[in-house]
């Protein structure tokens, strides 16, 4: 039996998910790359599910997510999408997709529609991204935005730093939000900021705030997936709780299965096909 009613929409809209904040029902989003999870999560009643270009170090082995390329995410979005029926569909668009000219972000916001069947694309950044919202959007594609600590700027970060902690800083987050949100963007990210920062720019903002490392008040929280089931072998983030040891429950099978095979006690006669007693290997060996 599960805690929690997954909520009554049957299919999650940038529409229902206004009504969710202003009904105050949390929304729920999580990561995911591939078929399975992508399923389990659907159907636990998970609204959003991002195909996120976090796709590079969860999945992919990379140290950072700048190397993953467009065909990449929508090759993982296709099989998500396969996955996916009520939660609403958003795919990052990865670094460099977007950074060179509004045409080819255009077209690659196009490409993640209509190949992968994404129903929202996400991109980051702050009020230098409002001129891609606008395109995007205007083009009939629905954008969430990204601000706060966004992965893509690691280099000029510095690292994966907490962001706003200066008033200045602080302030111009908060600007950022208000000019995503006047482009036309449907949700925002708000990854690796104050707590109290979250709470000030999600009450600004008439759409839902999606926190990462954002405190309790925004208006969902999102999660990487191989975080909330430890299937990382990194130190988890102070903002990370795990809600199972998948890593573990993996880690003891393959024991037992490298253990079975060694000692010969898998397969055994029930896990092994028979012929029919109709049927002689003498006679069939014999007529060649
Ligand atoms: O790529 C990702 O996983 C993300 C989430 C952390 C929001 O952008």
């Amino acid at each position: 039996m599960s805690l929690t009613t997954p909520t009554s929409v049957a299919k999650v809209t940038p529409q229902s998910l206004l009504a969710q904040k202003q009904a105050g029902a949390a929304i729920t989003a999580i990561t995911a790359y591939d078929y399975p999870t992508a399923r389990l999560a659907d159907e636990a009643g998970i609204d959003l599910l991002l195909v996120g270009d976090s796709l590079a170090m969860a999945v992919l082995g990379h140290p950072d997510t700048l190397s993953v390329t467009l065909d990449e995410m929508i090759h993982h979005a296709k099989a998500v999408r396969r996955a996916t029926q009520r939660a609403l569909l958003i795919v990052d668009m990865p670094f460099g997709s977007y950074h060179v000219s509004r045409e080819e972000t255009l077209r690659n916001g196009i490409r993640v529609t209509k190949e992968a069947g994404a129903e929202a694309i996400k991109i980051e950044g702050g009020a230098e991204q409002v001129v891609n919202v606008r395109t995007l959007t205007a083009a009939q594609i629905p954008v969430v935005a990204h601000i706060g600590l966004t992965p893509q700027s690691l280099r000029r970060m510095g690292g994966y730093r907490v962001q706003g902690r200066t008033e200045a800083a602080a302030l111009q987050l908060a600007d950022d939000a208000v000019a995503l949100q006047d482009a036309g963007a449907i949700a925002i990210v708000l990854e690796g900021v104050p707590r109290e920062l979250a709470t000030h720019i999600t009450s600004l903002l008439a759409i839902p705030t999606i926190g990462i490392g954002a405190g309790p008040d925004c208006d969902g929280q999102i999660l990487v997936f191989h975080d909330l089931f430890r299937l990382t072998f990194r130190q988890p983030a102070k903002f990370v709780r795990s809600f199972g040891d998948a890593g573990e429950l993996m880690r003891q099978g393959l024991d037992e299965f490298r253990n079975a095979v060694e000692s010969r006690s898998f397969p055994d006669d029930s896990e092994s096909y028979h012929l029919p007693t109709s049927v002689s290997l003498e006679v069939a060996v014999s007529r060649g």
